[in-house]
């Protein structure tokens, strides 16, 4: 099976690139990337020499590259993960989220009606946010049928692009799919997400901001139980379905920092406790109080489940950041910047 993923070098899409090659053989990938800030090559070198992986430096708002890679590769099914995915980037900025998350989307949906045709039974995967549902209250849970109401530009352009993909169903008969996905960790995530900032600032001995009191609420899942999520929506789900993707670990940010700290204590030992580096800071504007996912649909439907406990995969992840200092550090410089044309360009 022939599939692209698109933003294949990010946090996600690097470790589900490597979930899928180990986990079956028959998978050949084509990664498109256009390497912003947050692509990272060297998250995939041990995947470089696969005869079944092959990288595309490009934009997803390319048409001609777009269709020529879903021709020349013949193209079996899209896992679409490319995006701006930073919520304060998008506070600071949105332009670039509204011309990737929706024009980007939109264009590979034009590529695929093109190429593919109308009513082609070759699956396009929107891999989204539970963010489009916006902010909960101190109870419930996001369902597949919870309205959208997102808050921030970045959860908003998200949304944009799942109202194209499910237009792209119902007008043009496109197997599209769409994924809602709760707070990701796990190894390679960049370090502007509350995890690896903490790890990584802990380790330097900068301090640990914390937004507002502390007390927002994340629904937390490890990066590879959203990949076999993934896997199992874009091999069993029902074209034109949403599904849910979470794994029941909800925590408030203060409670996470401390267990970081607290892990760090143990296995690398300062002079003082990590958690004297807290600071409280300026909130973020419109914040969203809280998010947890009710998953029952894909664990009924499709027979998914996760496999991983946050402390024991928080652990990990930590010990993960421990060794990996080459990654953090060339990351940490903005050296990783130059691998593709290092390597790459050589070839
Ligand atoms: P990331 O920022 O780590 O990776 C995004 C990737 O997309 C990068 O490799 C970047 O180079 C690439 N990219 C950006 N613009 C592009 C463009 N115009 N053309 C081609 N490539 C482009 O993001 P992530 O955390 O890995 O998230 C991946 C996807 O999963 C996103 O769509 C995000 O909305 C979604 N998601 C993320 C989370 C999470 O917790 N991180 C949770 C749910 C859903
Ligand atoms: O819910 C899924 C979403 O999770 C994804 O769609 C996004 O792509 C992903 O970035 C993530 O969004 P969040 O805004 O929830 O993640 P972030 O890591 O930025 O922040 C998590 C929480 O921690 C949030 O309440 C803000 C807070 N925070 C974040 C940072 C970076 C801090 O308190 N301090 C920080 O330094």
């Amino acid at each position: 099976m022939n599939i692209l993923i698109t933003g294949g070098a990010g946090f996600i899409g690097s470790n589900l690139i490597r979930f899928l090659l180990d986990k079956d053989k028959s998978y050949n990938i084509i990664n498109l990337d256009s390497l912003t800030y947050s692509g990272n090559l060297e998250s995939l070198r041990d995947l470089e020499a696969s005869s079944n992986y092959t990288f595309v430096k490009g934009d997803i708002d390319d048409k001609a590259l777009v269709s020529s890679i879903l021709k020349e590769h013949s193209i079996d099914g899209i896992m679409h993960l490319a995006a701006e995915s930073h919520v304060d980037r998008s506070i600071l900025g949105p332009e670039e989220f509204v011309r990737t998350n929706i024009h980007g989307t939109f264009n590979l949906l034009e590529c695929v009606r093109e190429v593919w045709g109308e009513g082609s039974d070759k699956i396009f995967l929107n891999v989204s946010t539970d963010e489009v549902y916006g902010s909960l209250g101190a109870e419930g849970k996001f369902t597949e049928l919870s309205s959208y109401a997102p808050n921030s530009p970045y959860s908003a352009s998200k949304a944009s692009a799942d109202h194209m993909v499910r237009a792209y169903h119902h007008t043009f008969g496109i197997n599209t799919l769409i994924t809602h996905c709760s707070n990701n960790y796990g190894p390679y995530q960049f370090p502007e997400k509350l995890i690896p900032v903490i790890i990584l600032n802990a380790l330097e001995g900068r301090t640990l901001p914390i937004y507002g009191d502390g007390k927002n609420v994340r629904d937390w899942i490890y990066v590879d139980d959203h990949s076999s999520a993934l896997e199992a929506v874009f091999t069993k789900g029902k074209a034109g379905e949403v599904y849910n993707i979470g794994a029941d670990e909800e925590m408030e940010n203060i409670e996470i920092v401390k267990l970081i700290c607290s892990i760090l204590d143990e296995l690398k030992p300062a002079a003082s406790p990590y958690s004297e580096l807290i600071e409280f800071v300026k909130d973020r504007p419109g914040h969203d109080k809280r998010y947890a996912i009710d998953s029952s649909k894909i664990h009924k439907e499709l027979g998914w489940s996760p496999d991983r406990n946050f402390e024991d995969a928080l652990r990990d992840t930590v010990e993960w950041y421990l060794r990996s200092v080459d990654w953090c550090d060339r990351v940490r410089s903005g050296e990783y910047r130059s691998y593709y044309a290092d390597n790459y360009g050589k070839r």
